[in-house]
């Protein structure tokens, strides 16, 4: 964990009342900036806490000349997948098995979904 918190790696958490409900971590590798975890409390969910530290991750990207947002969730993940289309990112491709799933159906492993969202920059001349 203490290795997500500096260097290439870069974070946001939400608070109420002193207590901590939810935090994204993200990772910067040149123009390609990346999703590494967003988390809401359950207790806390529902509120648009997502929507808030997935807005400041974008806007981190734009204020930092990302050139790419990606991110990677479960196939399952319908909640995430539904913040992430309602946000701008949409899917690029999947990642066949990436995940351990305790699903029998699905054999041990779950698809990721690869999604994506460009940040085009100009200056005016
Ligand atoms: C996914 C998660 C981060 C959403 O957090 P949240 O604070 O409850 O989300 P918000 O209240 O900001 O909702 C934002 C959007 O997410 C989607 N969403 C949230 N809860 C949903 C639900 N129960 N069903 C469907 N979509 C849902 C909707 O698109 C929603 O927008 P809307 O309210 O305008 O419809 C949260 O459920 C969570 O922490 N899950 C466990 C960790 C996880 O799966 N992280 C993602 C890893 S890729």
């Amino acid at each position: 964990m203490q290795s997500c918190l500096a260097g290439r790696y870069f974070n946001l958490a939400a608070f109420q009342a002193e207590q901590m409900v939810g935090f994204y971590i993200g990772e910067k590798a040149g123009p390609d900036f990346t999703l590494m975890d967003i988390c809401v409390a359950p207790d806390f969910q529902g509120q648009g806490i997502a929507k808030q530290l997935l807005a400041a991750f974008i806007g981190y990207g734009e204020q930092h000349n990302a050139e790419n947002l990606f991110l990677e969730v479960r196939e399952t993940n319908t909640r995430a997948i539904a913040l992430y289309e309602q946000a701008g990112f949409s899917e690029m491709s999947v990642r066949k098995d990436y995940y351990p799933s305790d699903d029998p159906a699905k054999n041990g492993h779950e698809d990721a979904i690869l999604m994506g969202m460009t940040l085009l920059f100009g200056q005016l001349t």
